[in-house]
């Protein structure tokens, strides 16, 4: 019988083999990652999120709007000509977890900081037809109307800090009153106006 034969025929020498192939090739791929600073290290002027905005990124989160939007620019000319500079994996290093989604029933956010004044996006979240009459994307009245009350926000930085997020003691001290007394709504477009700003959105 010739090798390949045998290894085709015995289920569990077959089973053995076909995991060291796919654990060489994952970690040859995965391992290396690890060690690589274009991977771990920020980008150049990327900064933790300020209390409002990590605030306003938990209600994103909350809300779901992962669920329709992904962050995450590919490089690909179609995406880079109608969203800006492709992401890379240096603009995501503060986010715990990251929000790079894959399902796009909305545009990408990965760069939507800047594209529009803050009273668009206030507008447009209390209720999209207000300012594009075909949208689709549902409304969310409430974030005007529930207001932050910082109880948490401290915890949620030192949590973050223990993951390598370097926020100083000062940026803990002010937390609670940058976001007491806020809106949710001052938060989510606190948070969506800081996206993909850190590389220049060249459009
Ligand atoms: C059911 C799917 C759905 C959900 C959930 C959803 N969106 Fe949308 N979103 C859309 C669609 C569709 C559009 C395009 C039409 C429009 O601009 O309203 C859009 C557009 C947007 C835009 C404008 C993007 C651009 O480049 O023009 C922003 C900003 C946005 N959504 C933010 C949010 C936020 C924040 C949430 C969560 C609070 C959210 N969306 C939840 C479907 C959704």
């Amino acid at each position: 019988m010739k090798s390949h034969e045998i290894l085709e025929k015995n289920v569990a020498l077959l089973a053995f083999f076909m995991i060291l192939a796919v654990s060489v090739g994952g970690l040859t791929q995965i391992v290396p990652l690890f060690f690589q600073d274009v991977v771990n290290e920020p980008v150049d002027g990327l900064k933790p999120y300020t209390a409002l905005q990590l605030e306003g990124r938990d209600i994103y989160i909350r809300e779901g709007c992962v669920g329709c939007h992904s962050q995450m620019v590919r490089p690909f000319r179609a995406e880079t000509e109608r969203y800006g500079h492709y992401s890379v994996a240096g603009e995501s290093v503060y986010d715990h977890p990251f929000l790079w989604g894959s399902k796009r029933t909305g545009p990408d956010l990965a760069r939507v900081g800047g594209r529009y004044s803050d009273d668009w996006h206030r507008a447009h979240l209390y209720n999209p037809r207000n300012v594009v009459p075909e949208s689709k994307m549902p409304s969310y009245p409430w974030l005007v109307e529930n207001h932050l009350d910082g109880k948490h926000t401290v915890a949620k930085m030192k949590a973050l800090k223990t993951l390598g997020v370097p926020y100083t003691d000062e940026d803990m001290q002010g937390a609670v009153a940058a976001v007491k007394g806020k809106s949710e709504m001052d938060a989510v477009v606190a948070y969506l106006q800081v996206l993909g700003t850190a590389i220049k959105n060249k459009r």
